[in-house]
């Protein structure tokens, strides 16, 4: 998709579908919403006029209402988006506006759209032209890539309507930040998307140092040698029942000058399938554990916004890729396994329960090599459990911290991501649930708390280091559309860890 700003009164611009967006101002409790065009000038508003008169466009969220040769324009089509309330207007309804206005042209051939920014009081100007590039491209995704009779739907051409008295500069330079970061995340979601024999461990890395050569950051992919070397006990232990060898991928953004500390450490759960390995799933639903590599692929997507978008601090982004799988190979209930040691102490040794608790066997010995490779803070991100889904549903994803300030800068950053996430606890306490009488610990903590349980696992590999963990387990994947969205891999946490390390860098 090719986006351009455009400074140029709305009713000028030629194009197949001029996109405007509404309000509805009537106050809380009002019999009939009064609707507001939050765009465009008088000809735009008189193109309007009689259809918003008429009563049934309500302007609620992602509304569409089109008009076809609007009189005083040069715009072949009108569409009017709804915003919703006036009171409640954000630049996050913004992004779902702009991705509702893409994907109404999608399925009608539509290949340009112009969309114009809404202006009012409620609506920073450079975050709302951000947001509603970002809505836009993401809004162009579709999940169908291997389906012959829909290719070729995409949006070609953005044109970013901005009134000309606006602060060009500023518009240019949000309007690029949008489309980096809603690049990347759908970046992510083309990778989650791939199903499991075509996007192995191997492709992943493959994938990542393509992508990393293509922004000039650096990528090292290693194998099953080199975590022997680092005595990655846990994460062999999960890849040792597949036929796939295990990928290792570090990516360095280091940008000239950047001060020693800090340094950002993401680490991603790459299972490109979890069969469960032998405390196997069952078959129902087990087609979407191709989606278990969603953490993986947005650290990987944000590491591709960063490398544009080059803040000043250092950042390490590891995935720890491998196929949970049973065979005569694989790790059994019982088998005891020795994590990647920390500098100067022996690896924690692990007690298996449960072979599909593989996730957090990965991440243990990427966090603990994360921490040797020098990262002072920690964020990883993972589908990690199904309880999280159980916990929060599927609107929030969990997010658990050890430390207050990193958490205070992360939620600093879902005012502009716009994606949510819901504190759950760490106690010390919790920690008897996982309590091991043969090793240090077991891999699962019973039925109860099962989110908590995972990420007290975890915390023992963080030790003392800064450190957030995202359970996107319910968030990763659409099981229906959305008026801004594919049905599909989300792309979560790619927008909310690009904030967090921005928050750190200067
Ligand atoms: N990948 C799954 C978690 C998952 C489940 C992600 C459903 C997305 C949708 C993870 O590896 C897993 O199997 N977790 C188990 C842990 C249990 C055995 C303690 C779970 O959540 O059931
Ligand atoms: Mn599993
Ligand atoms: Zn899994």
């Amino acid at each position: 998709m090719n986006t351009k700003i455009l400074f140029a009164p709305t009713s000028d611009v030629e194009t197949e579908l001029l996109a405007v967006f509404a309000v509805d101002t009537a106050p809380k409790g009002a019999p009939k919403p009064e609707v507001r065009l939050l765009a465009g000038d008088d000809a735009v508003a008189n193109a309007a006029r009689t259809v918003l008169d008429g009563g049934e466009f309500k302007a609620e969220l992602c509304e569409p209402l089109l008009l076809h040769s609007p009189s005083g324009l040069k715009a072949r089509r009108l569409l009017i988006v709804g915003l919703g309330k006036a009171a409640k207007l954000t630049p996050h309804e913004v992004r779902k506006g702009a991705g509702a206005a893409v994907r109404f042209a999608k399925p009608r051939g539509l290949r340009e759209v112009a969309i114009a920014v809404p202006v009012a009081e409620a609506l920073d100007p450079k975050l709302t032209v951000r947001a509603l590039a970002e809505g836009a491209v993401i809004g162009d995704f579709d999940s169908d890539t291997y389906r012959s009779d829909r290719k070729d739907r995409s949006v070609q051409s953005v044109q970013v309507l901005v009134p000309p008295a606006a602060d060009q500069g500023a518009a240019e330079a949000a309007l690029r930040e949008g489309v980096i970061v809603g690049e990347s995340q759908n970046f992510a979601r083309a990778l989650v998307n791939e199903p499991g024999n075509r996007l192995t461990p191997t492709v992943l890395g493959q994938r990542a140092a393509e992508m990393c050569r293509e922004f000039g950051i650096q990528c090292e992919v290693y194998g099953t040698d080199k975590l022997r070397e680092l005595k990655m006990g846990a994460f062999l232990s999960v890849t040792q029942g597949s036929d796939e060898p295990p990928a290792l991928i570090v990516m360095t953004y280091e940008p000239q000058g950047a001060p020693a500390g800090p340094v950002l450490g993401l680490v991603g759960k790459g299972i490109t399938f979890d069969t469960g390995g032998i405390s196997i799933k069952p078959s129902d639903n087990m087609e979407k554990m191709k989606y278990d590599m969603a953490g993986g692929a947005a650290m990987i997507g944000a590491m591709r916004a960063i490398a544009q978008l080059q803040p000043p601090v250092k950042v390490i982004g590891i995935v720890c890729a491998a196929e949970n799988m049973p065979s005569g190979k694989a790790q059994k209930p019982g088998d005891v396994q020795i994590a990647m040691p920390a500098p100067g102490k022996p690896g924690k040794a692990i007690e298996i329960i449960n072979t599909d608790a593989e996730g957090r066997l990965v991440l243990a010995d990427g966090i603990t090599y994360a921490k040797q490779l020098g990262a002072t803070h920690l964020i990883d991100a993972a589908t990690l459990t199904a309880a999280v889904a159980i916990a929060l549903g599927q609107l929030n994803a969990g997010i658990f911290a050890n430390d207050d300030d990193s958490y205070q800068r992360f939620t600093d950053g879902l005012k502009v991501s716009g994606e949510r996430f819901w504190r759950l606890p760490l106690d010390d306490d919790y920690r008897d649930v996982i309590k091991s009488s043969i090793a240090d610990i077991k891999n699962t903590g019973g039925r109860y708390g099962g989110a908590i349980n995972a990420a007290m696992f975890l915390k023992e590999f963080a030790e003392e280091t800064p450190w957030l963990h995202l359970d996107i387990a319910a968030t990763a994947w659409n099981d229906d559309a959305k008026p801004w969205m594919a049905s599909g891999p989300t792309g979560i946490a790619v927008r909310s860890v690009i904030e967090w390390i921005r928050r750190f860098a200067g």
